[in-house]
């Protein structure tokens, strides 16, 4: 006999007990490779689902949408959801979540890793060593820059801009911060955006990736900086304009970058990016801590289990999806 279970698609294999407590009430289908599900394989498995749980590596669109007779819920285990086409989701009367706040310390403490590493140049360094150029000490090897008494510039200032930013009093640093929407909070001075840029001495990028924030840090942009300045982007990677940063980096009219996010990910191992000793990349790892991974995959995991439920999901990015329909989304079979 069929099973009258809901079905759901799980898009990778989860950290924690997220697929078993999905397992509990539905036939779960999990993904088991290590690269995301090509789109048409995607489009096969979410075809039949009643739920999808997707990371940021798997694109929810309209045309995918339309092959998703049953479709009632989509979970992405991520905070930021630029991979997910919201309005085609709504259109649809399908609610769709996110995971904010578990990823805030994790991704702020990274932040400050690479603020760290790229201001004192610690990567660099630890590479001059293993091709044998740490000789003796010298005076002026490897010179980087302070922190204290200077200024962090953050742009974007939702929960981890935040995060950010209480942190930076313990470095002594002054924080300017641009956000379209300010709100008071003590220790931080609201600057239009070309202010923060011409004044910081490091700039960390915390908006959403939006059509607005699409390459907001672009040449221009990036001409305002100090030569002495850092930057920083552990948000998405369009948002700053690749190219320039690395004709930047490379005249050295920037001091370094570093960055967890990239245009496109994973980078390329021949982008100009990574030809460059001022600037420093990793593979998009703000919230890859134990603890962090499996809040995400379990807050995941109760938003598919809400929605498979017909109820409102405790995280959802398009909320309007209930004016709709009161009370609910697209309602259980
Ligand atoms: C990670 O980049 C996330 O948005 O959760």
């Amino acid at each position: 006999m069929a099973s009258q279970r809901p079905r759901v698609f799980v898009t990778r294999r989860l950290p924690g007990d997220a697929v078993e407590r999905l397992a509990a009430v539905a036939e779960v289908d999990v993904w088991p490779e290590r690269l995301p599900p090509p789109s048409a394989e995607l489009a096969r498995r979410a075809a039949d689902a009643d739920g999808l749980l997707v990371l940021l590596t798997d694109r929810v669109d309209a045309a995918l949408l339309d092959g998703c007779g049953h479709l009632r819920v989509v979970a992405n285990m991520a905070v930021g959801y630029d991979n997910l086409d919201v309005g085609a989701l709504t259109a649809r009367g399908i609610p769709a979540g996110n995971t904010p706040g578990v990823l805030t310390e994790s991704t702020a403490e990274l932040t400050w890793a690479l603020i760290l590493a790229a201001t004192r140049r610690v990567v660099e360094a630890e590479r001059a060593i293993r091709r044998g150029e740490w000789v003796t000490w010298e005076p002026g090897f490897l010179l980087g820059h302070d922190l204290a008494g200077g200024t962090l510039g953050i742009v974007g200032f939702g929960k981890i801009g935040a995060a950010v930013a209480r942190r930076a009093r313990c470095f002594d640093l002054r924080v300017l911060a641009w956000t379209p929407r300010p709100k008071p909070v003590e220790g931080v001075e609201w600057v239009v955006l070309d202010e923060l840029l011409a004044r910081s001495d490091v700039v960390s990028v915390h908006c959403a990736l939006t059509p607005t924030t699409k390459g907001l840090i672009d040449a221009r942009a990036l001409a305002l900086m100090k030569p002495s300045a850092v930057l920083v982007n552990t948000a998405r990677g369009p948002i700053v304009d690749q190219a320039a940063l690395a004709g930047a980096l490379r005249e050295r009219r920037l001091f370094a970058a570093a960055l967890d996010v990239v245009e496109r990910e994973p980078i390329a191992p021949d982008d100009p990016l990574l030809s460059l000793d001022n600037c420093l990349v990793v593979p998009h790892i703000g919230s890859a801590t134990v603890a962090t991974r499996a809040r995400m995959a379990a807050m995941a995991a109760d938003n598919v289990l809400a929605g498979l439920r017909g109820e409102r999901l405790p995280n959802c990015v398009n909320p309007e999806v209930y004016g709709q329909r009161p009370g609910q989304g697209r309602r259980p079979p």
